[in-house]
């Protein structure tokens, strides 16, 4: 830990806002901003209970916060739909007709939805699920690209109480039925294929097969969009367009508890089993709106792109529910940034006059390495904002954004948060604070996150810690679907005197208060801004008949932020007749991909006689870490079981 303190800390470089950003800015001054902060962290149940009457509530709440650890409720008396309040709600305003949606396929198509429009398409969806026979508590899963289609699906479910579990279009096959399978869901409202790198990839055709193995699964409604030959499967699957067709556009919006789950997204963790994050109505809907609204300092005729895809939970929060919520245009884009040039981006920024863009910073050091020329290429003065999530974002990286895309006249806005906090928890608040590059800067108000060393104290001035967060926030995860030990256990089961929320990220806070993290101190790692588990990994690899085991760690990478390096040994009888170990790598690299999907193929794997393991046979991942990162081993090795394993590592590393 003491390294990354160390070189972070050379970071002093302070950024004001313009004068200009400041004059149309929704909190104009530090003064203004410590008003409603120091009010908020004082009683932040108060705090979120006043932010929630900006939403609609069909009957109003009156209970606020109950909390008994660790089980957490918010406004629960309370009855709301997130479709209404995403639609409905900006029907009989100046509104109705505004663009809810513009969408740019990647060839090049557009297409625009205002609210009416998205509303009627919206209760037409949901009046086929009905007809399907979904029902309030039912969860639909999500298998889509990048399409107004998926908004439009997860605004369904949410108007009839079916509880939305989206997969990303990029996971497998084995994937996407192994989270169907433990959400127990009904329906799946997947499509033929999306338009990737110039050419039409298949989605229903590619996980056709294991449909079959999701007993809970009823009916599969394809949406067309490329026009690929697509296999049909009688009394199963249905097209999209034949179930929507002939339904009424009107559709009643139902009145849910607040506590109703909204959706269930699973992501990674320490152990090989992805975990089901559930969220619920009330709580999460607050915190989205108010924080889309503050931390982007939204404006009526603002244009916003984010680059998320619908299947991680940016997308979710940031894509449909925040923006939406506040009657924003969301800017939505089908394909590859890197089609058909690295400038695509750009160049929809400036056709479309895009104001404020919000994305990875893998992403931004992909740009950086492709050139200025690309974006300097287009007009990019619409841009009055940047934002920045996913993972830590390098003073580089930062300073590039702010220069060449930002030109000096948008803040930046980086902003932490996690699949299990719902929505943003630190970043700055940008007509009021100074913005120094690498850090998210401060909590929001009524987000009592701070740094504590093991005891659960808070530690001093750039002390490296872990990242705690105090109080419930409103759109916290409720449990782990399936798994409330888990829940207790991940979250909760590492401070559990002072009752906290462990993070799973190291941090420190500097003179100013402002929190930089330092990465995940579990074993869960970021990956081109995609979390994912190294144990999941490893499963993967030892699903492969011919190896035994199976160690995965990440070393830092230039591009994606770390890379994964796997030790793998083999099955005695697989060694011997293996003729091409370089083919059995890249062999197993593709398992890899197909067991999980592209983003979880390590970039490098290394074949072992043996891996380092305590006297109780854990596997010591910290050894392998410090190996791939610094070359060599120095941390306490009392506990390794055999020396020469770690001999016999490093002589290969040599080779
Ligand atoms: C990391 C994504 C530094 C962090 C919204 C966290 C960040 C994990 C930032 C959650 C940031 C996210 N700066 N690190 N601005 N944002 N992270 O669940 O390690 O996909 O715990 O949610 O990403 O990833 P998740």
């Amino acid at each position: 830990m003491s390294d990354s303190i160390s070189s972070l800390s050379k970071e002093n470089r302070k950024f004001h806002p313009s004068k200009e950003f400041v004059k149309n800015a929704n909190i104009k001054s530090v003064a203004a901003y410590k008003k409603i902060k120091n009010k908020a962290d004082k009683n932040p149940t108060l705090f979120w209970a006043q932010v929630a009457k900006d939403l609609h509530w069909q009957i109003p709440f009156k209970k606020t916060l109950e909390w008994k650890f660790p089980v957490v409720k918010w406004f629960s008396d309370g009855k709301i739909n997130a479709a209404e309040n995403t639609l409905d709600v900006h029907l009989n305003t100046n509104r109705r007709n505004k663009a809810a949606l513009i969408w740019e396929g990647e060839p090049g198509d557009v297409r625009t939805l205002t609210y009416l429009q998205l509303a009627l398409e919206v209760n037409k969806l949901a009046n086929g699920l009905k007809s399907l026979g979904v029902k309030k508590g039912d969860v639909v899963g999500i298998y889509l690209g990048m399409v107004p289609e998926a908004v439009i699906a997860m605004l369904a479910c949410a108007r009839i109480g079916a509880t939305h579990n989206v997969v990303f279009g990029g996971f497998s096959g084995e994937a996407l039925r192994d989270r169907l399978n433990d959400s127990r869901a009904k329906v799946l409202l997947t499509q033929d294929g999306a338009f990737r790198r110039g050419s039409p990839s298949s989605l229903k055709g590619a996980v056709n097969k294991v449909l079959n193995h999701v007993q809970t699964l009823k009916t599969v409604v394809v949406l067309k969009r490329t026009g690929q030959e697509t296999p049909m499967q009688a009394n199963r699957d249905i097209w999209w367009h034949d179930l929507v067709n002939e339904q009424s556009n009107e559709c009643k919006a139902e009145a849910l508890e607040s506590e109703h789950p909204l959706f269930i997204l699973y992501t990674s963790g320490s152990t090989g089993k992805p975990k089901g994050i559930l969220h619920t109505t009330g709580g999460y809907l607050v915190q989205t709106k108010y924080t889309m609204k503050e931390v982007f300092d939204l404006k009526e005729n603002d244009i916003y792109f984010c680059t998320a895809d619908i299947g991680w939970v940016t997308g979710h929060s940031y894509v449909t529910y925040g923006p939406l919520m506040n009657g924003s245009t969301v800017f939505l884009y089908e394909g590859a940034p890197t089609h058909p040039g690295p400038d695509r981006f750009w160049s929809m920024v400036a056709k479309h006059r895009i104001s404020i863009f919000y994305t990875a910073p893998t992403a931004i050091r992909s740009f950086m390495r492709s050139g200025d020329e690309f974006p300097n290429k287009h007009d990019l003065s619409s841009l009055r904002l940047l934002g920045s999530v996913g993972e830590p974002i390098n003073p580089e990286a930062w300073m590039w954004y702010y220069n060449v895309i930002g030109k000096k006249r948008c803040p930046i806005v980086d902003t932490w948060w996690q699949t299990e906090t719902g929505s943003i928890m630190i970043a700055p608040i940008p007509g009021a604070l100074f913005l120094k590059p690498g850090t998210a800067t401060l909590p929001l108000p009524g987000i009592l996150a701070d740094v504590v060393n093991k005891d659960g104290k808070p530690c001093k001035a750039n002390e490296g810690g872990l990242l705690v967060v105090k109080h419930p926030w409103p759109s916290m995860l409720r449990t782990i679907f399936g798994d409330h030990e888990r829940y207790a256990h991940t979250y909760f089961g590492e401070f559990k005197k002072q009752k906290y929320y462990f993070t799973g990220d190291g941090a420190r806070k500097d003179k100013d208060g402002y929190i930089w993290i330092m990465g995940r101190v579990d074993d869960v790692v970021n990956i081109s801004g995609h979390r994912l588990g190294t144990a999941e990994v490893e499963s993967a690899l030892v699903s492969n008949p011919l190896v035994a085991e199976a160690a995965v760690v990440a070393r830092p990478d230039e591009i994606k932020g770390s890379a994964l390096v796997a030790f793998v040994t083999l099955k005695a009888h697989a060694k011997e007749n293996i003729q091409d170990f370089e083919e059995m790598k890249e062999i197993l690299k593709k398992w890899v991909a197909k067991e999980i999907g592209p983003i979880a193929k390590p970039d490098e794997i290394r074949f072992t006689d043996a891996l380092p393991k305590t006297r109780s046979g854990k596997i010591m991942r910290r050894l392998l870490r410090e190996m791939v990162t610094t070359g060599k081993t120095s941390g306490d090795t009392s506990t390794l079981e055999d020396f020469s394993v770690l001999e016999k590592l490093r002589a290969n590393d040599e080779e």
